[in-house]
């Protein structure tokens, strides 16, 4: 893989661009999105992001769950792309979720190590829960009871939306797939209000088409 942005280089791997420093605002854990999309846009082919990454991209985001406390994704994204328990030794999951209505028998989460991140006025459920919020959930609440200093958000759109209108992406890992898709699929974000939150572009690094973009809040 090789560095166009910053100090142009013909080989380096995907640890040394990623492993950086990720100091956490005041009472919060800090914020890292890892999303992948095809060039006119869409985040979901067929129903998964799996036919728009390839093993680098994949890399990417195991790599980045070596660096982070706790992987935070959506319950939609949970049951799309079926999730199961970290193999990162110390990682933990938190799914955030409205209805609740997820399969608490999922080894995902008979494995002691994923949370459930939901409303107040959420049903009781028999797995370990933070709430925060009526109706809506609280996001910037919830994360910094997540007793984390920094945490990987993994999708999909709506939570990246929920995300964006709070103002807590303080970084966002963006795989450009060479793929033009079609179809109706959803943006990185989905459902935010209008919003401008200016990010710097930290790196670029390219293989085989494929385009590795760090940006950070600016
Ligand atoms: N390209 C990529 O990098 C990438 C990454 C991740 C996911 N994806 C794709 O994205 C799709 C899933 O994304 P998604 O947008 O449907 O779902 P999602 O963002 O994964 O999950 C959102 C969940 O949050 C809960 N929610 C929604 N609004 C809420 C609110 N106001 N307050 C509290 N909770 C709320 C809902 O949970 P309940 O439904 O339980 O109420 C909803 O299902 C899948 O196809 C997946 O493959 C792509």
């Amino acid at each position: 893989m090789r560095r166009l942005f910053p100090d142009p280089a013909d080989d380096v791997t995907v640890r040394e661009c990623y492993d950086v420093d990720r100091p956490a605002p005041d009472g919060r854990p800090w914020v890292a999105l890892c999303m992948v999309a095809g060039l006119d846009g869409s985040t979901v082919v067929s129903g998964t992001s799996r036919g728009l990454s390839n093993a680098t991209d994949a890399s990417v985001l195991l790599t980045m769950r070596e660096l982070v406390d706790v992987v935070l994704v959506g319950a939609g994204t949970v049951r799309a792309e079926g999730y199961g328990p970290p193999r990162t030794p110390g990682l933990r999951i938190a799914v955030v979720s409205r209805s609740a209505d997820l399969d608490f028998d999922q080894p995902l989460w008979q494995s002691g190590r994923a949370t459930l991140v939901t409303t107040l006025d959420a049903p009781d459920v028999p797995v370990p829960t933070v709430r925060a919020g009526h109706g809506v959930i609280d996001l910037a609440a919830a994360l910094s009871r997540l007793d984390a200093r920094v945490v990987q958000c993994e999708g999909g759109g709506t939570l990246n939306g929920l995300l964006a209108g709070a103002d807590l992406i303080d970084e966002l890992n963006f795989t450009l797939s060479p793929h033009i898709t079609g179809g109706h699929g959803p943006r990185v974000t989905v459902g935010a209000p209008d919003v401008m939150h200016r990010m710097r572009l930290a790196h670029v690094l390219e293989e085989d088409g494929f385009l590795y973009t760090r940006y950070v809040r600016a």
